[in-house]
């Protein structure tokens, strides 16, 4: 089963729409060359119409960083799946580690999203990963093992087989400090190990599972060669279009 590669920036609170539209165009100028990845801009909500247009005709698909589970309503701050359609936007990263450290996210939450986000067609990225004392503590898997339980919780194998799993050490976020591709690879089959147990192997097989925690130019290639390892999802290398298209062209491993 050959699984798409996907490498996915995640902007987070960075660059207004004149800003994201120069990035996008500066990476659209080059990214016709690389047709094997998926390749994925998640600007923030007020720069995501601008993004749209400004990919349109490339092959650079954009996401949103959230998404709410009703339809609409009384839910001030918040912004529903149909908002994101329409506005053009087809992936959507839920539970980041960031929304779950300083947002009150929980994997009963990330579930509702991620119920909304496939209903509404979209391709979630749904985050995972364990901070430093839990690693240190030895509950990586167990940690890894609550969060994919949870956060797919009631989802069929059908539709969990849209879905993109981001596993992002929380210890390896914007640290500079990224796991070894060894390290990675054990977390990945693991998740994978589980997505079996849930969905059945060959919906596992077929689920795209990207790393995410300081990767870099540096360190994409060996990284995305690892069995288990489908892409990255990418914080502060995708700020800049020279850094994110040397990533894509490491990974890609040309
Ligand atoms: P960095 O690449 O800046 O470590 O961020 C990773 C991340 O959180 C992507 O979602």
């Amino acid at each position: 089963m050959s699984r798409k590669v996907i490498i996915a920036g995640n902007w987070k609170m960075n660059k207004n729409a004149a800003e994201g539209v120069a990035l996008v165009e500066a990476l659209k100028a080059k990214s016709a060359a690389f047709n094997d990845v998926e390749i994925v801009v998640c600007p923030p909500f007020t720069t995501i119409g601008a993004v749209v247009e400004a990919a349109a005709g490339s092959n650079i698909g954009v996401g949103a960083q959230n998404i709410h589970w009703a339809a609409n309503g009384a839910f001030t701050g918040e912004i529903s799946a149909d908002m994101l359609v329409t506005s053009g936007v087809k992936y959507v990263i839920i539970g980041h580690s960031e929304r779950r450290q300083y947002f009150g996210e929980t994997d009963e939450t990330v579930n509702k999203r991620l119920a909304a986000a496939l209903a509404a067609g979209l391709i979630p990225i749904v985050c995972i990963g364990e901070l430093l004392e839990e690693r240190e503590a030895g509950k990586t898997e167990e940690v890894l093992s609550t969060q994919i339980r949870g956060g797919l919780a009631n989802v069929s194998a059908e539709d969990a087989a849209r879905i993109v799993i981001a596993y992002e050490p929380v210890w390896a976020i914007g640290t500079g400090k990224t796991a070894t591709p060894e390290m990675a690879q054990a977390a990945h089959a693991f998740i994978r190990a589980e997505l079996a147990a849930m969905f059945g192997a060959e919906t596992a097989e077929a689920m795209r599972i990207q790393y995410g925690g300081s990767m870099k130019p540096a360190n994409a290639r060996e990284l995305v060669a690892q069995k288990d390892i489908d892409g990255g999802l990418i914080g502060g290398a995708a700020l800049d279009a020279e850094s994110f298209l040397s990533l894509i062209s490491e990974a890609m491993g040309c």
